[in-house]
C-alpha cells in the first residue's frame, strides 16, 4: 500500500469513529504498517460502498404500478391551484432534482425562505428538510401541495379534481389492489414511492473505489485524502451519501435559526441544518440552505476561513489553512462524485 492509501484508510477510520491520531501516528511511523494498512483500506472501501438495495418501508413497500402513479404525480402540475406547479418545478431532474435557484419560488412568484433540496437519494434520509421536521417521506409529500406559498392546493379540492381526470382512478386502483378511490394517503404513499427510485447512479469516484485507479484523476484523489483528513470534512459528510442526516451550525451568517425553531433549549441546534448530501453536488449550484454561496469554490473557502463563530457554531469547524491546490483538489474531489445517469423521459400526464 502507498502512502496516500495508507492515509486515505486513516483519516476514514478516524472520520468513522475506529482510530485516533495515536494510531495516525504510529501507522505512519511503524514499519508494520502495511498490514494493518491493507484492512484498512478494506474497511474504507466498504465504508463508501453503494448499497444494493432500496429501503422501501414495510407499510408502503415498493410496486411498479405505485411507483409509476406517483411519478405521474409528481410531474403533474394539476396538482397546484395554478395548474403551473408540480414538484419536479422545484426538484427538478435538470438541475440534479433541485431548481438550481437560491431561494424557492411558488404559488403567484412566492419567495420561499430556503433553497429546495434535492430528493436524490431521499430513500435513505433518516429526517427530511433543511431543519428535520419531518420523518418519512410520505409525511412530507402532502405538505407542499397544501401550502399556500407553494402549490396552494387543498387537499379535498384535489382529491375533487383527480377525480374528475378520467385517467387518474384506474391509475389508483392499479396501484391499490383494485380500489380507485383517490385519498390524501394514497397519494402520498405513491409520490414516496416514486421518490425512493430516484437514485444518483454510478459515478467514477464509485469505480475508483472498486478499484478502477485511474477513473479519478490525482488531484480528485488528492481532494479525498484531504476530504477525511486535513480538511475534516467527512466528520459530518460521511458514507456512500457523504451525509451524517445530522445537524450542524456551519457559520453563515445568515438569520435563519433553522433546527434551533423546534430545539430553543439545545445550543447546538441553533442555526443547524442537515447536512445535504454531495452526490451530483456540482449541478446543484447555488448552494447551503440559503443559496448564499455561488460555486463549490466559494464553499471549500468558506470552510478554509471556518465559519461565523458563535457558541452554536459546530466543534468540527475551525480555519484549515488550505494552499490554493489543495482547494483545487477537494472540488476536483467532489466534481467525481457526479454520475451520468440517463435523462429522465417525459412522463404522459392522464387526461
Ligand atoms: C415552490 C418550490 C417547491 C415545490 C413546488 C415543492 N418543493 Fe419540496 N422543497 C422545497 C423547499 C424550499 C424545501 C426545503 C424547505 C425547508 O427545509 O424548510 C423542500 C423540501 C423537500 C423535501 C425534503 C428533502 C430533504 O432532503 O430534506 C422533499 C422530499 C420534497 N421537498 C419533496 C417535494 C414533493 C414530493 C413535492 C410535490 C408534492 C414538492 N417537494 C414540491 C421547495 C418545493
Ligand atoms: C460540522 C459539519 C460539517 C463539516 C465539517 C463540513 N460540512 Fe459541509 N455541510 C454541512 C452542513 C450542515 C451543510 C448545510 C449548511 C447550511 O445550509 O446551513 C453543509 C453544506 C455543504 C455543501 C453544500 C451542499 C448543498 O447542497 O448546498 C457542500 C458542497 C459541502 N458542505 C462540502 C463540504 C466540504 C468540502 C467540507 C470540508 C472542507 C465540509 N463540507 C465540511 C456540514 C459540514
Amino acid at each position: 500500500m502507498n502512502s496516500l492509501e495508507t492515509r486515505l484508510a486513516i483519516g476514514l477510520l478516524m472520520a468513522l469513529g475506529f482510530a485516533s491520531t495515536d494510531l495516525l501516528s504510529q501507522a505512519f511511523a511503524e514499519p508494520g504498517v502495511s498490514d494493518r494498512g491493507a484492512d484498512h483500506v478494506v474497511v474504507l472501501k466498504a465504508a463508501y460502498k453503494r448499497p444494493t438495495s432500496v429501503p422501501f418501508p414495510e407499510d408502503n413497500p415498493y410496486t411498479e404500478a405505485k411507483a409509476k402513479l406517483g411519478q405521474i404525480l409528481y410531474f403533474d402540475p394539476r396538482l397546484s391551484r395554478s395548474n403551473m406547479q408540480s414538484c419536479a418545478s422545484c426538484h427538478n431532474p435538470s438541475f440534479a432534482w433541485g431548481d438550481g435557484l437560491p431561494r424557492g419560488v411558488g404559488d403567484n412568484m412566492h419567495e420561499l425562505g430556503r433553497r429546495s433540496p434535492t430528493i436524490l437519494n431521499a430513500a435513505w434520509a433518516e429526517a427530511l428538510m433543511w431543519d428535520g421536521r419531518f420523518d418519512t417521506l410520505e409525511e412530507q409529500a402532502l405538505g407542499p401541495i397544501e401550502a399556500a406559498v407553494e402549490m396552494n392546493m387543498p387537499l379535498d379540492d384535489l382529491i375533487k379534481k383527480l377525480s374528475q381526470i378520467e385517467g387518474y382512478p384506474p391509475l389508483f386502483a392499479a396501484a391499490f389492489g383494485g380500489d380507485a378511490e383517490i385519498t390524501e394517503d394514497k397519494i402520498a404513499m405513491a409520490i414516496a414511492t416514486y421518490e425512493r427510485t430516484v437514485i444518483s447512479g454510478e459515478a467514477p469516484f464509485d469505480r475508483w473505489i472498486k478499484g478502477e485507479r485511474r477513473a479519478i484523476s490525482s488531484s480528485a484523489q488528492r481532494g479525498f485524502a484531504l476530504f477525511n483528513g486535513k480538511a475534516r470534512c467527512s466528520a459530518c459528510h460521511s458514507g456512500w451519501r457523504f451525509t451524517d442526516d445530522s445537524f450542524h451550525d456551519i457559520g453563515l451568517p445568515d438569520d435563519d435559526i433553522g433546527r434551533g425553531a423546534d430545539f430553543p433549549e439545545i445550543l447546538k441546534m441553533q442555526h443547524a441544518f442537515k447536512t445535504p448530501g454531495l452526490r451530483n453536488i456540482d449541478q446543484r449550484a447555488p448552494f447551503m440552505h440559503d443559496g448564499s454561496l455561488a460555486t463549490l469554490e466559494a464553499v471549500v473557502d468558506h470552510y478554509d476561513e471556518g465559519g461565523k463563530r458563535r457558541p452554536s457554531l459546530s466543534d468540527e469547524m475551525h480555519p484549515l489553512g488550505l494552499t490554493d491546490q489543495e482547494k483545487r483538489d477537494l472540488v476536483a474531489f467532489m466534481e467525481s462524485l457526479t454520475s451520468d445517469d440517463e435523462p429522465v423521459t417525459y412522463v404522459q400526464l392522464p387526461r
